[in-house]
């Protein structure tokens, strides 16, 4: 059956996005133009520095990679000041029993996030101590789709890629989790996740039958 369930940070456990648009906004506004919530969404799963290099591009300006650097460290800074006032309350519905069924179950469980940030967060929200393992972007050499962050997930683990369901918000996440040869559970709509072998608009939706039913789908 399954060994480990594998979980993206923003978007899936706690609604970051939100802290995330803020601080990018405000950046683009220094630099004279506009960050919509529709930009927005195209960065979720998208690291920061490939974020900023987006973004400059949509506001039409170009910066040097040092430049760059510093813009992206003052986002950064508005970012971590933000997520530090975040509470428990912020965790969203179902993630926490869904983490603690698991754990009373024994199945492992891991994160799995392009975060920088991820540590920080869930010791805010307090949900650290519910995970076995934490990958996150300070870990990871290649960004979503590229399997690498789930893998080393799998790995430290110590269970087969075969035997760990993951849970993703983003199309890239998504993407990577089947591209590591896992099962995955989208969270959000299925026409926009339709790689996912499931879609659910949350983890309250998810119980320990729907896992064994994933697992033992084809
Ligand atoms: C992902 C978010 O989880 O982490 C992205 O969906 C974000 O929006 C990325 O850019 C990197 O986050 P951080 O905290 O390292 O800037
Ligand atoms: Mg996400």
């Amino acid at each position: 059956g399954i060994a480990a369930c594998i979980f993206d940070l923003d978007g899936v456990i706690v609604d970051t996005a939100v802290y995330h648009f803020k601080a990018w906004k405000r950046l683009a506004n220094e630099l004279g133009f506009n960050f919509t919530a529709a930009q927005n969404e195209k960065l979720k799963g998208v690291s920061r520095v490939r974020s900023l290099e987006l973004i400059l591009e949509w506001g039409g300006i170009q910066k040097s990679a040092a430049e760059q650097q510093e813009l992206a460290t003052r986002k950064n800074e508005w970012y971590v000041d933000m997520v530090h006032h975040m509470t428990p309350e912020e965790i969203l519905p179902g993630a926490k029993e869904l983490l603690e069924s698991l754990r009373a179950a024994g199945i492992k469980t891991a994160l799995g996030s392009a975060s920088k940030n991820a540590r920080v967060i869930l010791e805010k929200v307090d949900i650290l101590s519910l995970f076995d393992v934490v990958v996150d972007g300070n870990m990871v050499a290649a960004s979503k789709p590229d399997p690498e962050v789930f893998l080393k997930g799998a790995e430290a683990l110590g269970v087969a890629p075969e035997r760990c369901v993951v849970f993703e918000d983003a199309i890239a996440g998504v993407e990577a989790g089947k591209a590591g040869g896992m099962k995955v559970v989208g969270i959000g709509e299925k026409d926009v996740l339709h790689e996912a072998d499931l879609v659910v608009s949350g983890l309250h939706e998810i119980d320990l039958q729907t896992l064994t039913n994933l697992y033992n789908s084809k």
